[in-house]
């Protein structure tokens, strides 16, 4: 195995940088693609990543935090993964026009997009600020449009695509103190059934999926009477773990799922059932 690493001030230097790892991972699957997990070093963009990388996949990812890319990417190195790391906040549509133009010419046809980035900044409507609110609809919802929209010709000219884009159960029931966040994550899904149909025809699905609470560091920090609440409401009787929702997207990108479009799939532990 042999390790290609920038030191931490090339990486700093770049505007966007590309980060590159080369290792040796399982490859299970025939056909090898393109992959772009918006915001991969997060707690579930890391086990999305991860379970392309083990299928075969070329794996590209997006990060804002440098610090916390760093570390990241060391880590992934560590455990054997080859990613591709390019510095874009894709809130912003020039960024994300040149983070996928990037991709493109580094790594070939993108042809498998996870528009999984997203943050939440929560507070009751009447103590929301305007700041709180742009905040969430522009990382969680304009990005969605930011980095599809630049991402969509190259599907269309291969005439094969998978776009899955990761909302929350938030977004299919609503949330106290979340007007924000549901808001952002409902119109995600009414995004992806609008684009559904327009790009049937052209061997590109479009599905959401709606992770329920998931064991990541947001939820670590919860207290513990507060998540021993939570967990009672989830009828399997646990959080749900990142690999959990890894494994929804790998269904959805294989190519034996053709024919499921539109769709909205739950991975929440029947903690919210439609
Ligand atoms: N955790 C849960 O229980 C849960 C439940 C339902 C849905 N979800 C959804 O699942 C997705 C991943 O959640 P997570 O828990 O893994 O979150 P996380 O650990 O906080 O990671 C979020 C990732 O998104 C990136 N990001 C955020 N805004 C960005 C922007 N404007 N431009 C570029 N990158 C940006 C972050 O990068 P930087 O740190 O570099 O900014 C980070 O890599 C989110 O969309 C979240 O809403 C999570």
């Amino acid at each position: 195995m042999s390790v290609l690493l920038k030191t931490k001030e090339q990486f700093q230097q770049n505007i966007i940088t590309t980060f590159e790892t080369y290792a040796e991972a399982p490859v299970s699957q025939a056909v090898r693609r393109v992959v772009l997990v918006t915001g991969g070093t997060g707690g579930i963009g890391s086990a999305i990543c991860k379970k392309m990388a083990q299928q075969g996949h070329i794996v590209a990812t997006t990060y804002r935090n440098e610090e916390k890319a760093f570390a990241w990417a060391e880590e992934m190195k560590k455990q054997g993964f080859t990613f591709h790391l390019y510095k874009c906040d894709v809130a912003s549509f020039e960024d994300s026009q040149k983070m996928v133009k990037a991709v493109v010419q580094d790594l070939g046809p993108l042809q498998i997009l996870v528009n999984n980035a997203g943050i939440t900044r929560d507070s009751t409507l009447r103590k929301m600020t305007i700041d709180q609110w742009r905040d969430v609809i522009s990382s969680d919802l304009d990005s969605v449009f930011n980095v599809t929209r630049s991402a969509i010709d190259y599907m269309l000219e291969t005439g094969f695509g998978r776009i899955i884009n990761i909302s929350s159960i938030n977004g299919q029931k609503g949330q106290f103190g979340q007007s924000n966040y549901a808001a952002a994550k409902a119109g995600m899904h009414g995004f992806t059934k609008a684009l559904a149909q327009e790009v049937a025809k052209k061997g590109i699905t479009v599905n959401t999926v709606s992770p329920g609470y998931i064991e990541t560091d947001m939820i670590g920090a919860v207290p513990e009477n507060i998540r021993n609440n939570i967990v009672a409401q989830i009828p399997v009787g646990r959080f749900g773990k990142p690999e959990d929702v890894a494994h929804v997207v790998s269904f959805l990108i294989s190519e034996e799922s053709g024919f499921i479009t539109g769709a909205n799939i739950a991975s929440n532990g029947g903690h919210f059932m439609e």
